[in-house]
């Protein structure tokens, strides 16, 4: 048997993404750039990926510029703010992902920005008192906080960080890579100006994504090149990706409310498991709440004698699933999220996520497996 339960890392393709991937692989190869009949084929196949996005979140289809995925969309973000907009202070917080992170630690650390983490609340939600007070201390921010976080499903109040944005004159960017065609989202009331996407979150090929620019903002491109994307990202463009993944987007909105309610009951079932069977289980982050993102389940087992083992125990049961703290990461440190949350970290912490592929009788499996493994490394 073998269950994926890793489906904030990624997620299988969709069936009806490959077949579309494969009708363009077979019958289109042109050069979107090319001016003759081969190329202008593609050309229509990319602009109406573009179409089909932008009407998704309610924006213009100059305002998507399609990337290698959700790392490079928040790199084009943050460097063209940095380097464009004159901005010299940045706001961010210490549970982003290290495609935010370290790009704005880069920045600071060469000396073109000056970098402040907001506080967090216990459970990991943004302090926004503290949020406010960073912001009226330094008039023309850059802002960079996550729409869902990857590894314990915290959400963003992202209507009142956005207006708190606008009445500090700050530029405010999202990334939505764990959210991204799993709410709907209309960017336009949203109020924001930059928010990212990977296709391979919601069943799409790997190495694309997006990132919406609010045509209010005014950036130079990140990478040089051609004249591709509106002269804002230089390349031939990933055609097949790029179908896939507005194939993707149409897949997931179709039937975004039926997944959601089913991978929600799949998360709430597998709550009320581990709370009944397992003796001190906790949840980290807000991961367990109603309000948080529903595909991510991050749990906080019992210390136990060979907690390092208990990952890999998983996986020779043929469960899927990421680890986090020291003992169940491989590396040393652990998350630097689990850290920032207070978690403690010599318990085995393991995300699962979900995908509307996942059944209860594999959240069974796993949970059988789990009270298998349990009295096994206390005797090792
Ligand atoms: C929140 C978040 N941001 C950014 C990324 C990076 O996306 P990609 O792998 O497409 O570069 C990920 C993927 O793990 C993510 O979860």
């Amino acid at each position: 048997m073998r269950i994926y339960l890793d489906n904030a890392a990624t997620t299988p393709l969709d069936a009806e993404v490959i077949e579309e991937m494969c009708s363009v692989m077979k019958n289109n190869f042109g050069n979107p750039s090319s001016i003759h009949g081969f190329g202008r084929e593609t050309k229509v196949l990319i602009e109406n990926a573009r179409k089909k996005v932008a009407g998704f979140l309610n924006v213009s289809p100059g305002e998507i510029i399609f990337t290698s995925g959700g790392t490079e969309a928040n790199n084009t973000a943050i460097y063209g703010s940095i380097h464009d907009l004159g901005i010299t202070h940045a706001i961010t917080s210490p549970i982003e992902h290290h495609a935010v992170l370290h790009t704005l630690e880069n920045l600071a650390h060469k000396g073109k920005i000056k970098l402040s983490l907001v506080k967090l609340h216990k459970n990991g939600d943004v302090d926004l008192a503290h949020l406010e007070e960073l912001l009226k201390s330094n008039p023309r921010s850059f802002v960079s906080l996550m729409h869902a976080n990857n590894e314990i499903g915290n959400l963003l109040p992202f209507k009142e960080v956005s207006n708190l944005c606008r009445e500090n004159n700050a530029i405010f960017h999202s990334d939505t890579v764990q959210s991204m065609a799993h709410y709907p989202m209309n960017l336009q009331e949203m109020n924001v100006d930059y928010v990212t996407c990977a296709a391979h979150k919601f069943h799409g090929p790997k190495g694309v994504g997006f990132l919406y620019i609010n045509s209010n903002v005014k950036i130079k491109p990140f990478i040089h090149g051609g004249a591709q994307e509106r002269n804002m990202r230089g390349g031939t463009e990933n055609l097949y990706g790029i179908v896939g993944l507005a194939k993707a987007m149409e897949v997931a909105y179709t039937q975004m409310n039926e997944h959601q309610t089913h991978i929600r009951g799949i998360k709430n079932y597998m709550i009320t498991r581990l709370k009944d069977e397992i003796a001190g289980v906790e949840f980290n982050g807000d991961s367990a709440s109603e309000n948080s993102l529903y595909t991510v389940l991050n749990v906080c087992f019992p210390a136990t004698e060979n907690a390092e083992m208990f990952l890999f125990n998983l996986d020779i049961y043929g469960i899927a699933a990421s680890g986090g703290s020291a003992c169940s990461s491989g590396s040393n440190q652990g998350s630097h999220v689990l850290r920032a949350v207070n978690c403690d970290m010599s318990r085995p912490c393991v995300r699962f996520s979900f995908s509307k592929y996942t059944t209860k009788n594999e959240i069974d499996y796993c949970i059988e497996k789990v009270k298998t493994i349990y009295p096994a490394l206390i005797q090792l």
